[in-house]
């Protein structure tokens, strides 16, 4: 089989590497991808929005299966595009997507098949928004700029000023453009975050391993959120809790959205929250989570393509169910100077070829470039991430730090706790 990846993070990266393994394979392609790619596919010179060029580029290649990384090209419908052209892709339609391109979209959905989330409200007009805020009691609340806004658009406040601040930045500032012309405010819930990720073809479900991300910028889950600076999987849930994620959550998730005629087809994320009352659906994503993606593939026996492609052919109830090494994995991001904020880019990496890679330790790249030399240079906020495997948290997250400290860049930063709490 010939495939393309679209998208150009790690998520890629780690889907390349893992697909690269495919006895199926023929040829890999990724577009536009990264230098990380660029050793295990033919990296394209297409952008990942660039519909009508990832299209032609199918058609004119004779790719058999394209999988499509990030939520930019869902939401803007290229799965809908290549299928009026009769090109199998991977990913849900447009219809679907906006399960993550439109957060009112999401929460709405859940409040009318009552699957459980925090309260919420959402907002157009600064003033009226405003005046939400000063006639609640005071205290945390979540706003989260409606739309797609590159992990950037939530921000958790502790109190009504600092919330005023945040809807002015996406109502009046109009800091993320459209995507911020409404916002939604939500409850604040507190207790452990998880990130569930289910392969369906609207039909059947297949829920991945349970992954703990760590979303704030520091260690101790200070400073602000990141678009997920380490993961750790699996992250041990009760059975009766897995349980109820299931059938109060996934399975809902994917019938209401049968429901409402927006058959889901792809990676489904939820983003949960334990509560001491049950678990919660913080977000939907219409994607596999970065650097979620990069443990879980690691992690992953069983071959990915057959599973990707008898998901978009909607015939996925033939597929056996994955095989997960029982192992540990801890991924680690590091990042830019700067990062989450502004950040320089052309920053020198070096010490990458002091890593010892393989099946158990693997560096993902996400925003690197490659000067003509050969050099490799910072070229976004995520850099790169170690991910190890263990037998334990312990040793999963010794080896993934011992490699990380091979590696340097000015400016780089990465977080020293990550899966600490396993
Ligand atoms: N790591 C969170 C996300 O991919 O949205």
């Amino acid at each position: 089989m010939n495939v393309l990846v679209v998208g150009q993070g790690g998520r890629e990266h780690a889907l390349c590497w893992k697909l690269r393994q495919s006895p199926l394979l023929k040829r890999l392609f990724c577009a536009p991808g990264n230098p990380g790619t660029a050793a295990l596919a033919e990296n394209v010179n297409v952008a990942a929005e660039d519909i009508p060029g990832l299209l032609r580029f199918a058609v004119d290649n004779k790719v058999d299966l394209t999988v499509v990384g990030p939520e930019a090209p869902l939401c803007a419908g290229i799965v809908d595009e290549f299928q009026k052209q009769k090109k199998l892709v991977f990913g849900p339609n447009k219809a679907a997507a906006e399960i993550e391109g439109s957060k009112a979209f999401a929460r709405e959905l859940c409040r009318r098949h009552r699957i459980p989330g925090p309260s919420f409200w959402v907002y157009e007009e600064l003033a009226l928004a405003r005046s939400f805020l000063d006639n609640r009691p005071d205290g945390p609340i979540v706003v989260k700029a409606s739309g797609l806004a590159a992990g950037k658009g939530v921000t958790v406040c502790k109190n009504n000023e600092e919330a005023k601040a945040a809807v002015a930045e996406c109502l009046e500032k109009r800091r993320f453009g459209e995507a911020g012309g409404r916002v939604v405010f939500e409850e604040f819930l507190e207790g452990h975050e998880v990130s569930l990720i289910t392969l369906t073809d609207g039909r059947t479900i297949v829920p991945l391993e349970p992954a703990r991300d760590h979303k704030a910028v520091f260690d101790g889950d200070k400073g602000p959120n990141t678009g997920g600076m380490g993961v750790i999987t699996p992250v041990q849930i009760l059975p009766r809790i897995a349980t109820q994620v299931e059938s109060q959550i996934v399975f809902p998730t994917v019938h209401a959205m049968n429901r409402e005629n927006r058959r889901y087809q792809g990676f489904l994320y939820c983003g949960l929250m334990m509560t001491p009352q049950g678990p919660r659906v913080l977000e939907y994503n219409c994607r596999l989570g970065d650097p979620e993606t990069q443990p879980l593939l690691m992690r992953l026996k069983s071959d990915l393509l057959p599973l990707l492609h008898a998901t978009a052919e909607g015939k996925l109830e033939n597929q056996q169910a994955p095989e997960w090494d029982k192992r540990v994995a801890v991924c680690v991001v590091a990042c830019s100077g700067g990062y989450p904020g502004d950040y320089k880019k052309g920053v020198p990496i070096f010490g990458l070829d002091r890593v010892a890679q393989g099946p158990d330790l693997q560096v993902f790249h996400s925003g690197t470039s490659q000067r003509p030399g050969g050099d490799l240079m910072t070229a976004g906020g995520r850099v790169l991430a170690v991910t190890a495997l263990g037998d334990d948290a312990a040793a999963a997250r010794a080896k993934a730090y011992a490699a990380l400290k091979q590696i340097e860049f000015a400016g780089m930063h990465y977080r020293t706790d990550i899966g600490a709490r396993a």
